[in-house]
């Protein structure tokens, strides 16, 4: 399975009102149909580094439902049946006490039942697709993992498309949520009839991090691929990279990195053999990875 780190993000995708830019998100899905990967559509819709053209945007409430109509309709039916899975709506929940939806421009301009709205236009344009809620820092048992199992819940009750939330797992290896409490926060949303996917799993260490530091975090790596395994509904298991050359903390957390499975030369990394070995009693259920492509599995 293939995600698009930044392709499919309004910024990219649609960077003036009047321009839509597909070069990125063609050449990603193009790869993925010629090499048998599935593809996650990341994101729809997210608080952050939205253009100018929203951001600043002085809509009406009709002039606000209709482009953000469009641009879901545009680009969801675009890609129809060849992008299975949709990051609709991307960390829209605070992080403040109050566990409140995030205000902007956008969803303000479409109304307090906005969420419905931009669910039940991306079930529109692609029926088949499977519509994602994706969050961080909600992925072990506590106060935004409650606000995120209300917010689908309430969506459930309501009859809105909603099919599955993703847990993207940003970590420092010195402090994560206890892999347990992420299988019963898994289990718990399973229970919903909803899937779950693990969706941007990385965890990042000091720059100059030590031999067990590495070890540490290959337990880690581990220790969340089991608890998707073990929860039949935690279909997809997807990392922010696969390489420490190509990853994003560097830039964005000074002073950190090695956060993914093959180091910055595409060398395994200790995590890279720890969750191998995690999948290895697991091989016969994985999907047919690899059909109609000539790689090895
Ligand atoms: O190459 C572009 C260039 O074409 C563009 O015009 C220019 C202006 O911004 O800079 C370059 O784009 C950068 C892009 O990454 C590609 O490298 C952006 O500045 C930079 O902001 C962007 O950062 C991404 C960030 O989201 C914001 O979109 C990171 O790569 C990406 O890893 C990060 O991903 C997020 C998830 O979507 C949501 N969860 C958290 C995760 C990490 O922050």
């Amino acid at each position: 399975m293939l995600v698009s780190e930044n392709a499919f993000k309004l910024w990219a995708i649609h960077p003036t009102a009047d321009r839509y830019t597909f070069e990125g998100a063609d050449t990603l899905v193009e790869f993925a149909e010629a090499h048998g990967m599935k593809v996650r559509g990341h994101t729809l819709l997210w608080y952050r580094y939205m253009p100018d053209w929203i951001e600043k945007a002085t809509f009406s409430p009709e002039q606000w439902d209709q482009v953000i109509h469009e641009h879901i309709t545009t680009v969801v039916s675009r890609y129809k049946g060849r992008v299975q899975y949709w990051d609709v709506l991307n960390e829209a929940i605070s992080d403040g006490g109050s566990g409140a939806l995030r205000q902007t421009n956008w969803s303000d301009g479409l109304g307090p039942d906005f969420v419905d709205k931009v669910f039940t236009w991306a079930h529109e344009a692609d029926p088949d697709a499977l519509l994602f809620y994706n969050d961080y820092g909600a992925e072990g048992m506590n106060r935004k993992s409650d606000r995120v199992y209300a917010l689908v819940k309430g969506m459930l009750e309501r009859n809105v498309p909603i099919h599955g939330v993703g847990l993207q797992l940003h970590l420092t290896e010195a402090g994560v949520p206890r892999p347990e409490e992420v299988q019963r926060n898994i289990e718990r949303l399973a229970e919903l009839g909803l899937q779950v996917h693990i969706t941007e799993l990385d965890i990042r260490l000091p720059d100059r991090a030590s031999a067990d530091m590495f070890e540490t975090q290959a337990r880690l790596y581990r220790a969340y691929l089991e608890a998707c395994l073990a929860v039949e509904n935690c279909t997809a298991f997807v990392m922010w990279g696969f390489t420490d050359r190509y990853s994003w903390i560097p830039s964005f957390q000074a002073g950190f990195g090695h956060a993914l499975i093959f180091d910055a030369a595409y060398r395994q990394k200790p995590a890279y053999f720890a969750i191998r070995d995690a999948l290895a009693p697991q091989s016969s259920k994985l999907q047919d990875f690899g059909a109609g492509c000539n790689c090895t599995p």
